[in-house]
């Protein structure tokens, strides 16, 4: 095996590029942390220790590279790392670590010893953080890290942390999730003494099925797609394997696990025709990407990248993951669909069916105030005076149950309105955030619905930003939650699938600073569940309420999801179309 290569001191110009924050939370992202250096060392096997839920002590030990004796102090500096030297590498990384910090951060909040040994080295070598010192060790060739009383220095902080169980669960999924792009790598898990997870070495598909529900092992399609430099492979559920819960959803870029609405959005869109819009779709997706094309810079957990060619990307998954489904999608409304199209025409039938459902007062009462502003809309789509003030123009018709034509001074708009609703909902929900005054809407009979251990956790940590958003959402039992409120904006949404969803958010992004790190993404969850749905047919009267709204809305034409509102078709573009002089 190559030796390790040698960790040096970032220079300031270059520490100032790198994304900085607090890093270690709670004892899973030590964990990761952890695990991402035993993989970046090329470990092939890596055991997990944890005591008291890894709040008492975390111990990973992995057989990779080692570290030399003389940069084992140097792996506990901050911004010391040996992965990256350059501005050039940063724009390109390709290891998990980049920063030089975790190490350090974990030893700031933590007391850490290392072991470590390379293949060179006569025998291995011990660093205490806190004193510094270095002295001879037993080991193998590999690096063992144990972390031990995690904020014990900070107890504010310690307060924090959950019932060991949860702080455990969170760990198992940390491993879980790694686990689930590193096949190759034998991960070990104890808790306690206790074997929690044993993943010998195994092809991609043993391991990411063997870490999916059960349920997705009889009801899965393979996607394969490359298309130049990027390409995607991995597995989507059939929608019949559809839950009410995103926890299995996993999405990779280049090995990392990531959260991003770029890429979540494309997969859902893949399934709008086959499912049912509450359901969630279970998915282990790995992309492939030159790493110059997609920074990892932007978050200090580093869990959100950024696409230097968002939509290209969201175009090419979508299509992937559409063409894996496509055989399935076709048996949906074909009178001889194959029989595998059974259930699925069932469940696009009670998605056309909760349609109808969809209380039109709700919508037509958050529209109220423009409603009474109404321009004429005449049969010929005159309304002439209208039009100066109106710039959207006056509704002529609804296409398709999801887009609104209007005619305006240029031509012909059309409105996607389901983006442009949640364009909307979005925007006087942040307005109303802003003010710190988000109105609640009681609900008349709270719903109490049966939620994880994680899930009520992080709804108890969470109660203060719950009721910031607006949500009263409390534990009822230790197997329920309790909803009692939510945002007046969204009394016509499920709230019982809004509140997971926004449990989901907290638990990914964490923190105390989730309204003003992560509050874009919390909004765009709430005004999700608010869109008005497709298929919804509209009276010419609210079609011209949602334009009105349009344009009272700030960057109405663009939906949260960076996909456009609305377009304009000219006369000339029209003319065009035609092949007409004028
Ligand atoms: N398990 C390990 N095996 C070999 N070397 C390691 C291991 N863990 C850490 N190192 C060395 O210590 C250095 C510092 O690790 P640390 O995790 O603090 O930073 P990093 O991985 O470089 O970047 P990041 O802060 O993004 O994780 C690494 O660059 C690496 O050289
Ligand atoms: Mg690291």
């Amino acid at each position: 095996m190559a030796g390790p290569r040698a960790i040096r001191i970032l220079p300031d110009s270059l520490i100032s590029q790198i994304a900085a924050g607090e890093v270690i939370e709670r004892p899973a992202s030590v964990v990761k942390e952890l695990l991402e250096n035993a993989l970046d060392a090329g470990a092939t096997r890596i055991d997990v220790r944890l005591e008291g839920g890894g709040i008492r002590r975390i111990v990973v030990t992995d057989n990779g590279c080692g570290i030399d004796r003389e940069d084992l102090p140097l792996a506990l500096a901050r911004h010391a790392t040996s992965k990256i030297a350059s501005l050039m590498d940063l724009q390109q990384v390709a290891t998990l670590g980049f920063r030089g910090e975790a190490l350090a951060a974990i030893a700031s909040v933590a007391r850490v010893s290392i072991v470590s040994r390379t293949a060179q080295a006569e025998h291995a070598w011990r660093i205490e953080a806190d004193s510094g010192a270095v002295e001879p060790a037993a080991g193998a060739v590999g690096t063992r890290v144990e972390v031990a009383e995690l904020f014990f220095r900070t107890p504010a902080r310690r307060k924090f942390l959950r019932a060991e169980n949860t702080e455990l669960a969170h760990c198992v999924k940390q491993v879980e999730r790694i686990a689930a792009a590193h096949p190759q790598v034998e991960f070990n898990l104890w808790h306690e003494g206790r074997a929690l997870l044993a993943l010998p070495a195994a092809t991609l598909t043993a391991r990411a099925l063997k870490l999916m529900p059960e349920e997705f092992a009889a009801a899965h399609r393979s996607v394969d797609s490359r298309a130049g430099a990027i390409a995607l492979i991995g597995w989507v559920g059939l929608p019949t394997a559809a839950r009410a819960r995103t926890d299995a959803q996993y999405f990779y870029v280049n090995g990392r696990w990531v959260r991003d609405k770029v890429l979540s959005h494309a997969v859902r869109a893949a399934y709008v025709d086959v499912l049912h819009r509450q359901a969630q779709p279970l998915y282990a997706l790995y992309l492939q990407i030159d790493p110059a094309r997609v920074d990892v810079n932007v978050h200090p957990t580093k869990s959100e990248v950024r696409f230097r060619d968002a939509q290209a990307v969201h175009q090419f998954v979508l299509h992937a993951v559409q063409e894996a489904l496509a055989p399935a999608a076709r048996g949906v409304g074909s009178a001889q669909g194959a029989p595998s199209g059974g259930p699925i025409r069932t469940v696009a039938g009670a998605q056309a069916a909760l349609a109808v459902q969809q209380p039109v007062a709700s919508y037509l009462a958050m529209l109220a105030p423009a409603t009474a502003a109404l321009p004429p809309a005449t049969a010929d789509g005159g309304a002439d005076a209208g039009q100066e003030a109106h710039p959207l123009g006056v509704a002529l018709a609804q296409l398709a149950g999801v887009y609104v034509l209007a005619q305006n001074r240029h031509g012909l708009v059309i409105v996607d309105m389901h983006a442009a609703h949640e364009r909307i909902v979005y925007e006087k929900l942040k307005r109303q955030l802003q003010a710190r005054q988000v109105p609640q809407q009681r609900l008349l009979i709270p719903q109490v619905f049966a939620a994880d251990a994680l899930d009520i956790a992080t709804a108890e940590e969470h109660t203060q930003t719950l009721l910031a958003i607006g949500l009263d959402l409390k534990p009822a039992s230790p197997t329920q939650l309790v909803l009692r409120a939510v945002p007046a904006l969204l009394a016509g949404a499920d709230g019982v699938a809004l509140a997971r969803a926004v449990l989901r958010d907290l638990r990914d992004f964490g923190g105390a600073r989730v309204l003003t790190e992560h509050v874009n993404e919390l909004l765009a969850t709430l005004a999700c569940h608010a869109a008005v749905r497709a298929h919804r047919r509209l009276t010419l009267e609210e079609m011209n309420a949602l334009l009105r709204e349009m344009e009272a809305t700030e960057r109405a034409d663009q939906c949260n999801h960076g996909r456009p509102t609305w377009v304009q078709l000219s006369v000339a573009d029209l003319d065009r179309l035609f092949m007409r002089g004028r």
